[in-house]
């Protein structure tokens, strides 16, 4: 059945769809354990990259059939999620048989549940600069037919500029889990660009955050099997199941690059986007690459 695209509104000062509030109060008192892993993400910033990685440096060896058989978003549950004829992504979270669970969100830092802080959980937290993020959000809200519709790429962009997006300011969230990092040690905040250049040095990087000893020889295998068209060639990772995209209008993984940016942004669009990103990240120590 096809549902009406949702609208946006302000939910205690952060642009939502009812999608992802419905649950809120199952949400908000979720049980976190404390071996949970928690892959935070703005949108579009490589999350289901990044899920698949931990996914596999946990449970490739020990359970191969999955590979083959359970897509991506049933392995990593997606915890605010509510969609039409799906489990709610706490249901999810709570029902499954490996361990340890390995959650999704795309809350903004002070929305995560209070249980993932009190237990202490490992948080991986992966960002994109903002131009390549903005491209592709839009692309992605022409295809997902549960996201607000999105307009023509320079309203898309205004409203880009404006934070209102569903889960809010680009800004705000990465600003505020980089200030969250500061004084919580388990956060272990990445780049979407350093993924692209070197995806073995950060794999590397995550074994040590999250403590594994994987052996040389299995994460030379996952990044392997984490590359780009390897990801788009396989049914489990590509989405191609997922019911509510269009894959008519565009492709989920569309094209995994740093720089797309160039191809939207026009020389006005770009100088006005650097004027107001300077004012809004003035007082963070955060910085970004747009190309590598
Ligand atoms: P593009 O639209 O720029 O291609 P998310 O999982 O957070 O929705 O992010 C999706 C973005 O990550 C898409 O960006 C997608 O192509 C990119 N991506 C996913 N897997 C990737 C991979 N293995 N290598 C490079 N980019 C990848």
């Amino acid at each position: 059945m096809d549902h009406p695209r949702p609208e946006l509104f302000d939910f205690h000062g952060v642009s939502m769809t009812h999608y992802f509030t419905d649950n809120w109060e199952n949400v908000q008192n979720f049980k976190a354990r404390p071996d949970d892993i928690v892959v935070a993400t703005y949108p579009k910033a490589g999350t289901t990259w990044l899920c698949y990685i931990l996914d596999l440096l946990y449970f490739r060896q020990t359970h191969p059939d999955r590979e083959t058989t359970v897509p991506i978003y049933e392995r990593v549950p997606f915890l605010e999620m509510t969609m039409p004829s799906y489990p709610l992504g706490t249901e999810m979270a709570d029902t499954l048989t490996t361990s340890p669970r390995i959650i999704k969100t795309h809350l903004p830092v002070q929305f995560l549940p209070k249980s993932f802080w009190e237990q202490n959980c490992k948080i991986v937290y992966c960002a994109r600069n903002a131009k390549d993020n903005a491209v592709s959000y839009f692309h992605f809200d022409r295809m997902e037919k549960l996201q607000p519709e999105p307009g023509d790429w320079s309203s898309f962009l205004q409203r880009f500029r404006e934070g209102k997006m569903v889960f809010g300011s680009w800004f705000d969230h990465v600003c505020g889990w980089w200030e969250k990092k500061q004084t919580y040690s388990n956060i272990h905040y990445m780049f979407f660009e350093d993924m692209v250049e070197d995806t073995g040095r950060e794999i590397k990087h995550l074994c040590s955050f999250l403590g594994l000893s994987t052996s040389e020889e299995e994460k030379e295998k996952i990044r392997g099997d984490v590359q780009f068209d390897v990801m788009k060639a396989n049914p489990m990772t590509n989405l191609s199941e997922d019911g509510s995209l269009d894959f008519s209008v565009s492709q989920f993984l569309r094209k995994g690059k740093v720089g797309d940016w160039k191809n939207h942004f026009t020389v006005a669009q770009n100088e006005q986007f650097d004027e107001l990103y300077k004012q809004k990240m003035k007082n963070t120590t955060l910085q970004f690459r747009t190309e590598i």
